[in-house]
C-alpha cells in the first residue's frame, strides 16, 4: 500500500508560536504512528484578503492554487490554529476561503475538502486552550464539506506546556496528541 501522507498546517506564522510548536509535536506523533508527514508554513503561501472583484479580475492567486494542490497531494490534513476573539485568525480563514475557490480541471470546486480527512487542534495561553476557535474551525471546514474527525486537541496554558526542546511537558497532552494522530491516520487510511 502507498505511504499515507499527512499535511500539517499551523495557523500562525508568529515567531515562537505556541501553535507552530504544537504542530511540530503533532507531526512527530504522526510520523511515529507511521505517516509520511509534511509540515508547511502559511508564510510560504502569501495571499491578499479575499475579494470577489480581485478574483473576477485576476483569477485565484497562484499561492492559493499551490496550497490547494499541496492539500490534494496528501491523504489527511491537520490544522493547528490559534484562537483570535473566540474564532479563527484571519490568516487561516483567508487561506481556507481562497482554497475553497480553486477549481482545477476535471474537479468540482471544493473537491479537495470532500476527499480527505481533516483534524484540528489549538493552543492558547488561557485555560480553554482555543476550544472556541476549534468550534468555529470545525464549522468552516464542515461547510466546505470536509470530514473533520471527532478527536481534537485544545492545549491550555500553552506558555507553560513545552520544555526547553519545545516538547510537550505533560504526559496527558502527549496522549491527547497521540490519540488525535492515530484517529486521523485511521480515518485517512479508510478514505484512501
Ligand atoms: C487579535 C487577538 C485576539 C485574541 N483572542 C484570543 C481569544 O479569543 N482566545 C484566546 O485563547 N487567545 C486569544 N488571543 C491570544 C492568542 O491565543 C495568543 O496570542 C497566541 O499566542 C496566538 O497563537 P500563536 O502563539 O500560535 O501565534 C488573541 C490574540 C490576538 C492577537
Amino acid at each position: 500500500m502507498a505511504a499515507l501522507k499527512i499535511l500539517v498546517i499551523p495557523g500562525s506564522i508568529r515567531t515562537g508560536s505556541h501553535n507552530a510548536k504544537l504542530a511540530a509535536a503533532a507531526a512527530h506523533e504522526l510520523a511515529l504512528a507511521g505517516a509520511e508527514v509534511s509540515r508547511i508554513s502559511l508564510a510560504d503561501f502569501p495571499l491578499p484578503i479575499y475579494d470577489g472583484d480581485l478574483q473576477s479580475r485576476s483569477g485565484v492567486p497562484k499561492h492559493a492554487v499551490n496550497l490547494k494542490r499541496m492539500i490534494g497531494a496528501h491523504h489527511g490534513v491537520l490544522i493547528v490554529s490559534p484562537e483570535y476573539n473566540s474564532s479563527v485568525p484571519p490568516l487561516l480563514k483567508n487561506a481556507i476561503d481562497w482554497v475553497s475557490r480553486v477549481q482545477d480541471s476535471h474537479e468540482t470546486r471544493g473537491q479537495v475538502f470532500r476527499e480527505r480527512a481533516f483534524a484540528i487542534a489549538a493552543a492558547s495561553e488561557n485555560r480553554l486552550g482555543g476550544a472556541r476557535c476549534l468550534a468555529a474551525l470545525r464549522l468552516i471546514l464542515t461547510a466546505c464539506h470536509a470530514l473533520v474527525i471527532p478527536n481534537q486537541v485544545a492545549l491550555p496554558f500553552a506558555a507553560d506546556a513545552y520544555d526547553d526542546m519545545d516538547r510537550l511537558k505533560h504526559p496527558a497532552d502527549n496522549e491527547a496528541l497521540n490519540a488525535l494522530a492515530r484517529q486521523l491516520i485511521d480515518i485517512s487510511q479508510r478514505m484512501m
